[in-house]
């Protein structure tokens, strides 16, 4: 088991496939890219179901939860679901991606075994799109969460950032559109995890602006949170339901006390928060043949260190020195 010192067991595990994205939204990374991790410090499809193997087995995982980057990038994805898909006893699986390709490998994905999708987009409107993320892949999302839906990787859960000046009018509209579509929509307020360090808490869009927004059209009434209580999504029914929305507010309603997630990056380290200024490094352990057991010991000594929460609103709070592209959200 994965127990922390504040008695928070971690059962969910996020793992980032690839540090590398093909959009440059605004809020996550320069125009001109990132310095990508190097190929020999990525671990490697091996590498990475033997540590989701150990997860599993012996420390107590139940989701595992591929994320990127742009997780679509890896080419073994395919084959990394389908041997977690084998593995006793079986995770759940999602994936949290840009939708981008999507469409070409939705079917695909299903049949290797994943169970669900979260796609990330901000705006309906194709010009907001490309100002966001500076590229002119408005339609391919659109389909790629179409692909989703029809290969069944249900429920298709939609992320939206806003951003002021850009989509802040949106949010009604994202919201009717999504209810159309049959996606449940989460907003996510922008956090300080930005490669740039441009975030300023007053420039943020706040949970509250976004329910009275959602207000001025819709009725809404609180859900509480999901079926697992941990997620981090509160969640409102929308006109009586039985559509709802949810709201990721982890910079006004911080989350942190209900957290049950591990974090391992593409390079192999250990993250016990999104916040998290340390790591723990589990490749040179891979690499040098420690025993399943080993690895194991090192994780959960890892968790017991977590801290309480984000460090958000402590003074002294430090952004972390890696980006949200490569801690995968
Ligand atoms: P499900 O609701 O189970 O589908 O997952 P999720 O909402 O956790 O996953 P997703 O990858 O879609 O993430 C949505 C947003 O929640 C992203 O902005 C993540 O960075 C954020 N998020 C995920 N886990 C945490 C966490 O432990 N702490 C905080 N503060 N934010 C998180
Ligand atoms: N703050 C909040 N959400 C972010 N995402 C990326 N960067 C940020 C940020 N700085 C979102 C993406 C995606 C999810 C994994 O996190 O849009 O939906
Ligand atoms: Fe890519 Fe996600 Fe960052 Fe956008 S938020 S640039 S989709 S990694």
């Amino acid at each position: 088991m994965l127990i922390d010192t504040y008695g928070r067991v971690a059962t969910d595990l996020r793992v980032s496939l690839t540090d590398r994205c093909n959009l440059r939204c605004t809020y996550c990374m320069p125009e001109e890219g990132l310095q990508w991790l190097a190929k020999p410090d990525l671990l490697t499809d091996d590498e990475i179901v033997r540590l989701i193997a150990i997860a599993v087995r012996d420390l107590g995982i139940e989701e595992v939860r591929f994320t990127g980057g742009e997780p679509l990038l890896r080419p073994g994805l395919v084959g990394i679901v389908e041997r977690v898909a084998a593995l006793t006893p079986r995770p759940k699986m999602s994936l949290t991606t840009n939708g981008i390709g999507l469409q070409r490998t939705a079917a695909a994905l299903r049949d290797a075994g994943l169970d669900r999708v979260n796609v990330s987009l901000d705006t309906l409107r194709p010009d907001v799109f490309q100002a966001m993320t500076r590229r002119k892949r408005h339609d391919d999302v659109l389909r790629g969460l179409e692909a989703a839906r029809e290969a069944g990787l249900t429920p298709v859960k939609v992320n939206a950032v806003l951003m002021p000046g850009l989509n802040d009018d949106e949010a009604p509209d994202l919201l009717a559109w999504a209810i159309a579509q049959d996606y449940e929509l989460r907003f996510i307020e922008q956090m300080p995890l930005d490669a740039q360090h441009g975030w300023k808490r007053d420039g943020m869009i706040t949970a509250g602006d976004i329910l009275a927004s959602l207000r001025t059209r819709f009725e809404l009434t609180p859900e509480g949170q999901d079926e697992r209580g941990s997620a981090p999504a509160e969640r409102w029914q929308v006109d009586g339901g039985p559509h709802r929305v949810g709201v990721i507010a982890s910079v006004t309603r911080p989350f942190c006390r209900a957290c049950d997630r591990t974090r391992l990056t593409a390079d192999g380290q250990v993250r016990t928060c999104l916040f998290a200024t340390e790591e723990t490094d589990l490749r040179t352990a891979l690499r040098s043949g420690a025993p399943d057991e080993e690895i194991a010991r090192i994780w959960k000594r890892a968790m017991w260190g977590k801290k309480a929460g984000s460090g958000l609103d402590d003074p002294s709070f430090l952004q972390p020195e890696r980006p949200m592209s490569s801690i995968g959200g």
